[in-house]
């Protein structure tokens, strides 16, 4: 079966080959990208979808989230956004409150969360495991995020749990915890940072996972300098994540490597760290992905235009750059960009993940910040209906014009 889309005012592509294609059309077939081109040359197919002069871009890469959890973190931010510091030790809150929580129960959170996220146009997530600490529970929290995503991080290093030995945490961390999430994870993590595992526990850690298989990633540099950087680059990480307080020497590491700087600029507005430096980043060479981040604690959203319009109003990116590192750049930090079922651009053989906007270029998601302009979204070429399917019509129909 395949589709034809037309009416697209303009697409970005992310493919070098590709770029920017004015008055575009493209073919679904099955759960793959066919064809992609100019609509004057667009073969025909089983059926048309017209955009009526949308445009239209890879579904948004959320490659950071701490989706599973329970509980409500509103009174601690009430207390920063008075003044207070952020601090890791926020973390053993939700781990309480989601360890109390019965399956059924984060599911329905986490189920909502996902199609909230959908909806506005994410058809990619990483989440991880991280907000139970004990073995049981981090096993837990695996395989419902499994559920939900291919991507699942085991975080078990999140924070070491209230009145535990951090070095007998560290050892049922690689230990029997490993074991436990191995079935359901694809990558191993680390918050190696003041208050949360040093230098040298975070290098057991990733060593650990590394060695049955998992990839790396690594929250590091989020609340000060640190080793978090270095020991990515050391390891091939994937991803570092936070990256607010850099050296040179972190940057010029970073832009020798293959490991992506994961920036989150939700959660530095709302813990009020300063924004990583994402120009600096661009401009050394490294690669850089946005994620929404969304936790209870640090960063209590989904939206990825969000992220997207901070990143070009408030970061000093262009709309082209932070497009593609919410798609492109997070699928490179997934390491997802490459192969088949590659995700992140629109090119013969990518995977079906597209969305269009109520809007006739990518310049509205900053023109218009907090609009949620996401319309039609298609996830592995299946059609996703947004909120805004249903109820906002912004372009006159066919019939009204
Ligand atoms: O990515 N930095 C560590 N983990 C989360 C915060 C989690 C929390 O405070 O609950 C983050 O910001």
């Amino acid at each position: 079966m395949t589709e034809l889309i037309v009416g697209i005012s303009e697409l970005t592509t992310n493919s070098a080959e590709l770029g920017t294609i004015r008055d575009a059309a493209v073919i679904i077939e099955g759960d793959e990208i066919a064809w992609v081109g100019s609509r004057q040359n667009a073969p025909a197919a089983d059926t048309r979808t017209d955009l009526d002069g949308r445009a239209v871009l890879p579904g948004w890469v959320d490659s950071h989230t701490h989706l599973l959890f329970a509980g409500d973190r509103s009174d601690e931010f009430t207390r920063r956004m008075a003044g207070e510091d952020y601090e890791a030790g926020g973390i053993a809150s939700t781990v309480a409150a989601t360890s109390a929580a019965t399956d059924a129960e984060l599911r329905k959170r986490a189920y909502a969360a996902r199609a909230e996220a959908l909806a506005s146009g994410t058809t990619s997530i990483e989440i991880k495991t991280g907000y139970a600490l004990d073995v049981a529970g981090e096993a837990r929290l695996a395989r419902l995020a499994r559920e939900l995503t291919d991507d699942v991080t085991f975080l078990g290093a999140h924070v070491v749990p209230p009145g535990v030995n951090a070095d007998s945490y560290v050892a049922t961390v690689i230990g029997p915890m490993l074991d436990a999430v191995l079935p359901h994870a694809r990558w191993i993590d680390v918050f190696c940072e003041r208050g949360a595992f040093d230098e040298d526990q975070s290098r057991a850690i990733l060593h650990a996972g590394s060695a049955v298989g998992l990839g790396v990633r690594v929250h590091g540099n989020q609340l000060g300098h640190g080793a978090g950087v270095a020991l990515a680059v050391e390891f091939d990480a994937a991803s570092v994540d936070h990256c607010n307080y850099l050296s040179n020497s972190d940057i010029d590491a970073l832009a020798s490597s293959q490991t992506v700087a994961t920036l989150l600029p939700a959660c530095d507005l709302s813990t009020r760290q300063p924004f990583a430096p994402a120009r600096q980043l661009l401009d050394a060479g490294v690669t850089i992905a946005l994620a929404s981040n969304c936790n209870p604690g640090t960063s209590y959203t989904t939206s990825m235009s969000y992220c997207v319009s901070t990143a070009v109003l408030q970061m000093g990116l262009t709309i082209q750059e932070a497009v593609l590192a919410a798609t492109l750049g997070g699928a490179k930090a997934l390491r997802r960009d490459s192969g088949h079922g590659r995700i992140g651009l629109i090119e013969p053989g990518s995977r079906a993940d597209l969305q269009a906007l109520d809007a006739p270029s990518i310049t509205h998601l900053a023109y218009r910040p907090g609009m949620l302009l996401t319309r039609n979204v298609w996830h592995a070429g299946q059609t996703i209906d947004s909120p805004n399917t249903k109820t906002i019509h912004l372009l006159p129909s066919k019939d009204e014009t």
